[in-house]
């Protein structure tokens, strides 16, 4: 199987916009960020909003967190969610509301549980791959067992973040670990943590992964994956920031998106080496044209130096 490279599940980054541009410049699947079961539940707007589609995106995988089978079950049902390639359960999430619930990287301390979950988000995947996201463990690394009851429990692959929960995001991201994971499974295995540049990159496939999921080293710069591919870029940069904020035009109210891009803009600004006086100006950006106007000529002076 040829590698794969995935854009990762990022609350707050992977809207739609960014998904387009990142399937566009060379990422084989993406994901949506977690969709809450419960939400979903109520009808909720702000989930629905979070699960928008747009007709240029190639293979999108919606994923879904919670901790009451039934709940995932019938997320598994929603209507929101019929039209993605994809379903995957979150099991990595170590945010301390989310944990505290029990939902998210609280299910790798009940793996009864969680295999619970599974088997019955299955029963309702459909034509739909059903998959889950996990780190090494809750407080210790058990991996392989993880990764087995995953697999027996019904998932079509699954993406592991080479770190426990505990850790949040502190040290580096066990490459061997996941090495471990993919070599006690059938299924396929995609590696995820601190892939950067082309050195990291290098070193998760020597772990005989299936493919890469790449997070951080993605925002900002959507070409990374075309970077990874070796492929000439299919739009200049300044051309993905717009494509970016236009398909998120089509779903989003400007207000909202005034805010919303914000943390994108000054990603953007950073990985084009933005002096600090204007990332601060797209920090507090109120016009999004004025915005692109600023990248226009950032991305001129980019290039021509
Ligand atoms: C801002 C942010 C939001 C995230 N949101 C999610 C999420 O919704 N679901 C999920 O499974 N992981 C989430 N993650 C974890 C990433 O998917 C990924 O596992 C992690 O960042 C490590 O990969 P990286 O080093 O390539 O960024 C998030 C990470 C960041 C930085």
């Amino acid at each position: 199987m040829e590698t794969k490279l995935l854009l990762a599940p990022m609350a707050g980054y992977s809207d739609v916009g960014f998904r387009v541009v990142c399937a566009q410049l060379g990422a084989d699947l993406t994901f949506t960020e977690m969709l809450s079961a419960q939400a979903m539940k109520y009808d909720s707007e702000k989930t629905k909003a979070l699960a928008f589609r747009d007709a240029r995106e190639k293979a999108v995988v919606a994923q879904i967190f919670g901790k009451d089978v039934q709940a995932m079950a019938e997320a598994m049902q929603n209507p929101i969610l019929q039209n993605f390639e994809g379903i995957d359960i979150n099991m990595g999430c170590p945010a301390p509301k989310i944990v505290k619930n029990g939902e998210g990287s609280a299910l790798l301390k009940n793996l009864s549980l969680a295999s619970q979950i599974i088997t019955e988000c299955k029963k309702y995947a459909g034509q739909r791959s059903l998959s889950v996201k996990v780190r090494l463990g809750f407080s210790e690394n058990n991996i392989v067992e993880i990764a087995k009851m995953c697999e027996e429990s019904g998932a079509d692959f699954i993406t592991v973040h080479g770190r426990t929960a505990k850790q949040m995001y502190a040290g580096k991201a066990d490459y061997e670990a996941i090495a471990a994971a993919k070599a006690s499974v059938k299924i396929p295995v995609f590696g995820n943590g601190d892939i950067v540049d082309e050195q990291s990159y290098q070193n998760m496939l020597l772990c005989g992964v299936d493919g890469v999921m790449i997070g951080r080293g993605a925002v900002g710069s959507p070409w990374f994956f075309s970077e990874l591919k070796r492929e000439k870029l299919s739009m200049g940069k300044f051309e993905v920031i717009k494509t970016h904020v236009e398909v998120l035009r089509q779903f989003y109210p400007e207000r909202f998106l005034i805010l919303h891009l914000r943390k994108h803009f000054l990603a953007y600004a950073a990985k084009l080496h933005a002096p600090s006086s204007v990332k601060q100006k797209f920090a507090l950006q109120t016009n999004i044209d004025e915005s692109l106007n600023l990248f226009q000529s950032l991305v001129n002076h980019f290039e021509n130096n």
